[in-house]
């Protein structure tokens, strides 16, 4: 008898069909982000879940889950959906997929970064109101060489970032993490920099932290406010890290000249940032590239066969992410 998965996003078409090979398979044809009730309710007697990282599945939920689920697969790099310490209470494997994102993440890092700082929201604007006419205020943007940029956190997506802005010309690449590695700073040509040093000296501001204890709400009003009044603050990592409101008042009064923003608290994100011109807002689409979304479908599923087969598991949930989700907020 074919093992049951509960997949809770569309796949693509191609890796439906495989999936359906292998299992007896509930798909969400319509994409939805479902509540925890219909996670719960959709996966009674499943054998697996194939997650993604919109789907709310926190103690409750795994507190309410059929006793046969022993494995969610989430197709994702981050985990901060899944309480996998009250998974791994009840016996539930937890995987994710760290490597297929870094490519696509990246990519649009450099979207927003060029975006932001070349005012391509406003160049829609005016191209749609056909006020083409030279506007100081509106059009005018930063160009990239000669600038300087700050990255917080540096994993593997803020290695690929580094890799990809080698072309631009800044003028100094400073960088923040927990772990200072000085071989790094040599091989990807930046500083190590505090993160008061990061918000007061440069141009440009990228966040590719996890959401933690310790990012929880990391740039407010203060941090907000050493900041030059002309950089631009990007964020691709997660929401929770700058604080919206506060991001919203400052934008709003000419503290910043922009911000773009791919992740929120809530999603999908319905909050005042929405009014501001100079603040550009993607829907958390780091991963939407079909290449990227495809290798991640097929690594879950992968992932669900091996355990399927007792085979050893490639994407656990490592330890150290045990230890920081227990911290909490
Ligand atoms: C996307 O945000 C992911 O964690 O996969």
């Amino acid at each position: 008898m074919k093992k049951k998965i509960f997949v809770t996003r569309r796949l693509l078409p191609e890796n439906e069909e495989k999936l359906k090979n292998l299992f007896e398979v509930t798909l969400n044809k319509d994409d939805k982000i479902y509540t925890p009730k219909e996670i719960i309710e959709g996966s009674k007697n499943y054998d697996g879940i194939l997650s993604s990282v919109s789907d709310p599945i926190n103690a409750d939920t795994i507190s309410k889950l059929s006793s046969s689920i022993k494995i969610i697969a989430n197709g994702a790099v981050g985990f901060g959906n899944i309480d996998f310490k009250a998974a791994r209470e009840r016996g539930i494997a937890v995987t994710n997929t760290p490597d297929v994102l870094t490519d696509a993440t990246a990519d649009i890092q450099i979207l927003l970064l060029l975006g932001a700082s070349r005012k391509a929201y406003e160049g829609r604007l005016a191209a749609e109101t056909q006020n083409w006419k030279w506007s100081w205020d509106f059009l005018l943007g930063k160009q990239m060489s000669n600038k300087r940029l700050g990255i917080i956190g540096m994993g593997r997506i803020g290695k690929h970032f580094l890799r990809l802005l080698k072309g631009f010309d800044l003028k100094k690449i400073l960088v923040n993490d927990i772990k200072i590695d000085n071989s790094l700073a040599q091989e990807y040509d930046f500083v190590w920099a505090s993160k008061e040093e990061i918000y007061s000296s440069c141009d440009i501001i990228t966040i590719h932290t996890p959401l933690t204890a310790e990012t929880h709400n990391l740039i407010t009003t203060n941090e907000l406010k050493m900041m030059n009044k002309d950089a631009i603050l990007i964020n691709t990592a997660r929401g929770g890290i700058i604080n919206e409101l506060d991001l919203y008042h400052h934008l709003s009064s000419g503290g910043l000249a922009g911000a773009a923003i791919d992740v929120f608290n809530n999603e999908p994100y319905d909050g005042p940032l929405k009014e501001l011109n100079n603040c550009i807002l993607t829907s958390h689409m780091g991963s939407m590239s079909y290449d990227c979304r495809s290798k991640m479908e097929i690594e879950a599923t992968e992932e669900a066969i091996r355990f399927i087969n007792s085979e050893n598991l490639l994407g656990l949930v490592p330890q150290e992410e045990y230890d920081v989700q227990i911290k909490g907020f």
